[in-house]
Order: structure tokens, then sequence, then C-alpha cells
């Protein structure tokens, strides 16, 4: 949990967080694959927030027509590199 924690100041450019982590070899730096690619495996999801305002991709407020899902999980990259998974790949999540 301290290493996701790690990472996400890491990615968020907090100053004065520096990757010191010298056991483990952080990551590469996520980057922004799109939602079509989470859509492979999180279609209820897609699905569900496609219902929502928040979901609504061709009104230019809407989180979802920036980043798609990763407006609000951060960059997914190495989620998917790492085939997905709870606590993998150093997304945002709300529920801890
Ligand atoms: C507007 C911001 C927002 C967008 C866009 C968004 N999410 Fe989320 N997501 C959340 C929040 C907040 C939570 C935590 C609350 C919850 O579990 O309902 C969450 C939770 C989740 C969870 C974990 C649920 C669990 O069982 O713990 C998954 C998986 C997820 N989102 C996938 C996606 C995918 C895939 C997309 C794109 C189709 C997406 N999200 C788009 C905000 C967002
Ligand atoms: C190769 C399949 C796969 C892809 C592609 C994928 N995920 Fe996941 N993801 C999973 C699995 C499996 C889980 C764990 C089960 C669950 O929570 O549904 C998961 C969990 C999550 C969670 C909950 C993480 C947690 O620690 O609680 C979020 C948020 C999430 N995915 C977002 C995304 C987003 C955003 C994308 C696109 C950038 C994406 N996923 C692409 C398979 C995938």
């Amino acid at each position: 949990m301290l290493r996701v924690m790690m990472v996400l100041f890491c990615l968020a450019g907090v100053a004065g967080v520096v990757q010191a982590d010298a056991t483990n070899t952080p990551p590469p730096e996520a980057t922004y694959v799109g939602k079509e690619v989470c859509k492979a495996c999180h279609l209820p999801f897609f699905e569900q927030i496609a219902q929502d305002r928040h979901g609504q991709e061709t009104d230019v407020r809407t989180p979802f027509s920036r980043d798609g899902c990763e407006s609000c999980h951060g960059p997914g990259s190495n989620h998917v590199a790492m085939g997905g998974g709870r606590g993998v790949g150093g997304l945002t999540v709300f529920n801890e």
C-alpha cells in the first residue's frame, strides 16, 4: 500500500517526493491508453458510466470526454501491462 501511495504521489508530481525505494525498482511512469482498452476488461463499468452524467463523452464538461476512465483513475498503462487486478499498476482508487 505504501508503495502504491508513493507511486501516486510521484505521478501527481508532489514536490519533494522522490522515488527513493532502493529495494524495489519502480515501474515505468504510466501513460494514458484510452477507454477502449479499459472497456475490454471492464464492460459493466463502461456501460454503467455511459448512463451517468459524468460519462457523456460528447459533453466537454465531463471527465469522460477528456481521458475517459483515466480522467479519474489516472494513466492506466502499467495496470494493463500487468494484466489488471486490484491494487495493480498504481491506479487512483477511491474506496480505501
Ligand atoms: C468521474 C470519475 C470516474 C470515471 C470517469 C471512472 N471512474 Fe471508476 N471509479 C470512480 C470512483 C469515485 C470509484 C470508487 C467508488 C465506487 O466504487 O463506486 C470508482 C471505482 C472503480 C472501480 C472499482 C470498483 C470496486 O469494486 O472496488 C473500477 C474497476 C472502476 N472504477 C473502473 C472504471 C472504468 C473501467 C472506467 C471507464 C469505463 C471508470 N472507472 C471511469 C470514478 C470514476
Ligand atoms: C486485461 C484486463 C484489464 C484491463 C485492460 C484493465 N483492467 Fe482494470 N482491472 C482488471 C481486473 C481483473 C481487476 C480486478 C477485479 C475488479 O476489480 O474488477 C481490475 C481492477 C481495476 C480497478 C480497481 C483497482 C483497485 O485497486 O481497487 C480499477 C479502478 C480499474 N481496474 C481501472 C481500469 C482502467 C481505468 C483501465 C483502462 C486504463 C483498466 N482498468 C484496464 C482487469 C483489467
